[in-house]
């Protein structure tokens, strides 16, 4: 599974947590927008909680608990059981991760601004999305099976 994320990329995704917690929703709505161009991915959500706001502000929340407790994930279990039990409910693959990342990057960088948002800021939330992405794949992987 995940390797460990270096002491550096944790530091930065700690430092970015203000400007998260300021902008997390205007981040999640621009990388829904990027998201949903592809249909397919975009007919797996309620859209009805998407015009309501509710599922950017879960995302946002997910975003910012993850980047605050980064260097202590076993804060996150119970948040990453139910998106584990979303996702299943919902039909997420692994092959469906890298298309968050390259909606969510992007979304990043075009709210926060090249100069928060650096090519350091986005390196190291690209490896931290990995590192939260391996462990979701992981125990969806174990749910699907068990569901088999
Ligand atoms: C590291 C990456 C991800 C994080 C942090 C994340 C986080 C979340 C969270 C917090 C929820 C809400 C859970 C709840 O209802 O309490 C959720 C639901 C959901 N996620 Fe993810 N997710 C990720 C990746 C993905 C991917 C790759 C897909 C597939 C395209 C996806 C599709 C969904 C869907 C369809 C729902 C249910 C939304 C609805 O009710 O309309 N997620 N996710």
């Amino acid at each position: 599974m995940s390797n460990s994320l270096s002491a550096e990329t944790i530091a930065i995704v700690k430092s970015t947590g203000p400007a998260l917690r300021q902008h997390g929703v205007a981040i999640t709505t621009v990388m829904y927008s990027r998201l949903f161009q592809d249909e397919e991915v975009k007919a797996m959500f309620d859209q009805a909680a998407q015009e309501s706001g509710e599922q950017p502000r879960r995302l946002a929340a997910a975003i910012l608990g993850y980047a605050e407790n980064i260097d202590k994930l076993e804060a996150l279990g119970g948040a990453v059981s139910r998106m584990v039990a979303r996702h299943v409910d919902t039909g997420v693959k692994p092959e469906h991760y890298p298309k968050v990342a390259a909606a969510l990057l992007p979304a990043i960088r075009e709210v926060l601004g090249n100069d928060v948002a650096t090519d350091a800021v986005l390196a190291a939330w690209a490896e931290a999305y990995q590192f939260l992405a391996d462990i979701l794949i992981a125990k969806e992987e174990e749910a699907y099976a068990a569901a088999a």
